[in-house]
């Protein structure tokens, strides 16, 4: 015979409704009798009482509420709560999204300048589940190894050839999706770091200039900073701009991974006077950017702009995008031969890539991941004969410098990363980017909130970071043999079978 438990919420509630009343008027003979204090509680329970009237019979919006009355109000309480508990105090080391623990404390170590080294062994499952490098037998002495250098812009021949001698920089996070505060450290780890930072597509960068660091300039589908007053592109302003001795590059981006054929969204609530200056938008409402860049409607209206962008810049200019469909890189490819117009760089962002805001069903199911997205890229420059002729960059989820090598395996030449830098920062991953609620005061514009965030203290963890991932590079490049990052291939890496079906690369000729 089998027994069930089971709670009747509704005769708990149905005692619970009526308790309070029972003690309320309990409370209020108390402090007639005993003393005055008593009545706190009463006045207290009253207007509990007031309250639970309302929510059974006076709104129908919530049937939680009309049915169990403030016993229901005490389940949205926890259950608003609960992700804070949950991972405080229940979830495992390697369980959260989008980065774990272990995930996110490696970023903390190396932030901070302290030893993260591990003990005893991997947490990670060696299940045939995961891709991993494949060492050498022979590896490498460090001090043979040829020091990090791709240079943008040379395929074109050009004087403003930028030189990246970074393995890693940082990816597109405009002024608007975080505050001053972070931007600043940012670039100021930037500059002691001798990395690159992306702008990202919020205008005018004055916040990153003020801090010296070298620049790609993100020019969105909104142009911000660049714009005329119908959206389109005021090839003047992107002239000055492109002057500046810190603006080295420019960034087109045509899409990104959380987010893919959509444009841009900064909530009304992050919109200060200053954010709606540099964009040039009003305040009080969402901002939307399109889409599309008005002047990309098809292949070959896409590589006509970029070849504009590039005469009127004079810089290395690429595309920023997230690949979709396979078939329309190609054509994309072949139109630019055929114009002859290449860009300098592209950036693969892959669909797990994160944004400050975006609808959840464009994160989560659009957007092929970074490690499928690579190698078709890479593969299909490579069918064109055209690789040479392109530097590719590559985010989403590049935190650890074992995935940033195997991004390079895969084909691309430097990795980009967003929210490590966040993590850098101090971020705890309260998911609440979208708000103006960073409890850290990263993406946030509350002067209360930004104060603990201390420029000068975590512009150096932003620097600390960049050289331990530099550090680990090298020496893990040492360990898989190559003497070059421009040797990694996909040789280099154990595909489960589970994994992308993706060929063996062959080794570099
Ligand atoms: C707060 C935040 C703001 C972002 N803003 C932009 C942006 O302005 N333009 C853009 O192309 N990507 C933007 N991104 C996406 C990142 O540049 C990057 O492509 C993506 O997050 C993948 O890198 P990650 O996994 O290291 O974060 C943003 C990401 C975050 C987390």
């Amino acid at each position: 015979m089998t027994s069930t438990f089971a709670i009747d919420l509704e005769k708990i509630s149905h005692t619970a409704n009526i308790a309070i009343v029972v003690l309320c008027g309990l409370f209020g003979l108390a402090g007639y009798f005993v003393s005055f204090y008593f009545h706190f509680l009463t006045v207290a329970f009253f207007l509990l009482v007031l309250l639970n009237l309302f929510w059974r019979h006076g709104q129908t919006s919530h049937t939680l509420l009309a049915n169990f009355g403030f016993l229901a109000q005490i389940r949205y309480l926890v259950e608003s709560i609960g992700p804070e508990f949950r991972q405080y105090l229940f979830a495992s080391d390697t369980e959260e999204s989008p980065f774990n623990r272990v995930e996110r404390a490696e970023v903390y170590r190396k932030a901070k300048g302290i030893d993260s080294t591990a003990a005893f062994g991997s947490l990670l499952a060696f299940d045939r589940t995961e891709i991993k490098l494949r060492h050498s037998f022979y590896p490498v002495d460090t001090d043979q190894l040829e020091p990090f250098d791709v240079a943008v812009g040379a395929a074109r021949g050009l004087d403003t050839t930028y030189h990246i001698r970074r393995p890693i920089m940082i990816s597109a996070m405009s002024y608007g999706a975080l505050g001053e505060n972070a931007v600043r450290a940012l670039a100021r780890g930037a500059k002691l770091a001798g990395a690159l930072m992306n702008t990202g597509e919020g205008g005018h960068p004055k916040y990153h200039l003020m801090e010296g660091c070298d620049l790609i300039f993100q020019m969105g589908t909104a142009k911000f900073g660049v714009r005329t007053e119908d959206g389109r592109l005021d090839e003047s302003k992107l002239a000055v701009l492109a002057a500046n001795n810190q603006v080295k590059m420019i960034e087109i981006k045509l899409s990104q991974g959380a987010k893919p054929g959509k444009g841009g969204l900064l909530p009304k609530e992050k919109i200060t006077a200053e954010i709606a200056e540099l964009r040039g938008v009003p305040m009080g409402q969402d901002v939307l950017s399109p889409a599309h860049h008005v002047e990309c409607v098809d292949a070959a209206s896409t590589v006509e702009f970029i070849g504009r962008i590039q005469r009127v810049s004079g810089l290395p200019t690429g595309i920023k995008f997230c690949l979709g469909r396979p078939n329309e890189f190609r054509t994309l490819v072949q139109e630019m031969e055929r114009q002859d117009t290449v860009p300098d760089f592209i950036t693969v962002d892959g669909g797990e890539g994160g944004t400050g805001a975006a609808p959840k069903s464009f994160m989560d199911d659009l957007g092929l991941p970074l490690f499928e997205a690579l190698p078709v890229v890479h593969r299909i420059l490579r069918d064109e004969g055209v690789r040479d002729r392109f530097v590719v960059f590559a985010s989403g989820k590049l935190i650890s410098p074992g995935k940033q090598l195997k991004a390079l395996s895969f084909g691309a030449d430097v990795a980009y990363s967003a929210r490590g830098f966040l993590l850098a920062l101090g971020c705890i991953q309260a998911l609440q980017c979208n708000r103006n609620t960073c409890p850290v005061g990263i993406t946030t514009h509350q002067k209360q909130l930004q104060t603990g965030l201390d420029i000068e203290d975590k512009a150096r963890r932003v620097a600390n970071y960049i050289e331990a991932l530099h550090h680990d590079h090298v020496e893990l490049l040492a360990a898989l043999g190559r003497s070059s990052a421009r040797l990694l291939c996909e040789e280099n890496l154990y595909l489960p079978v589970q994994a992308p079906a993706s060929p063996l690369g062959e080794e570099p000729s």
